[in-house]
């Protein structure tokens, strides 16, 4: 795995990714704790961003402050319909970061992803991507989101989910070695319909209350 794998260890973010993967967990418990959770996996995605220096007057003197560097916000792409959990917490962190929608649904037999919808900013050459998606699972729908992503020349590219399988970080890996995965967890394996064991169920089911 290299340095490709970033898995984030921050116990409050376990702690919180426990109470998510209880089957009694509410709806709206889960929902919230996504958006915590999503909040503290923005604050350790943007832990690279470049600063430069600015020259602001605090109300007692002069001083030479640190800002981000890059005038072109970044863009975090949901992959939906899970990845809107994970992009609305992280626009409470990061409220002018431009956004970008890419539709995949998994063909439930083949478990490939058929692409319905794809919108990014027009400038998105000019700016650096983040993926989310909360469940890295086969791997396909991130793989997919990846190339499509790739299509359109953004500056950087990186990948964060909530749970990983090692067969989804495997495929994914071994397919687009660039892109660094951010993940809070790493199961133990998948089953035989695609679903991440012990895992959390279906993300998205889980976050809009749909079974
Ligand atoms: N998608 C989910 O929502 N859950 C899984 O376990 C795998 C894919």
């Amino acid at each position: 795995m290299g340095n490709q794998v970033i898995l984030i260890k921050h116990p409050l973010i376990q702690h919180k990714l426990t109470l998510m993967r209880k089957a009694e967990t509410s709806t709206a418990k889960f929902r919230f704790l996504l958006k915590e959770i999503s909040m503290l996996l923005a604050y350790e995605v943007t832990r690279d961003l470049q600063l430069k220096c600015e020259l602001i007057q605090t109300p007692l003197a002069p001083m030479n402050a640190p800002v981000l560097a890059s005038d072109k916000k970044l863009v975090i792409i949901s992959i939906q319909r899970a990845g809107q959990g994970i992009l609305d917490g992280m626009l409470e962190l990061i409220p002018s970061a431009r956004v970008g929608h890419i539709g995949l649904y998994r063909d439930p037999k083949t478990l490939i992803p058929v692409e319905y919808y794809f919108k990014v900013p027009h400038d998105i050459n000019k700016r650096d991507v983040v993926i989310v998606d909360p469940m890295l699972a086969t791997g396909n729908s991130a793989v997919a989101a990846v190339e499509r992503l790739k299509s359109t020349n953004p500056q950087s590219i990186k990948f964060v989910c909530l749970l990983a399988a090692p067969e989804g970080i495997e495929h994914f890996t071994q397919i687009h070695p660039d892109v660094p995965i951010y993940t809070a967890a790493i199961d133990e394996k998948l089953d035989e319909h695609g679903y991440i064991i012990p895992g959390l169920g279906d993300a998205g089911d889980r976050l809009f209350g749909t079974k």
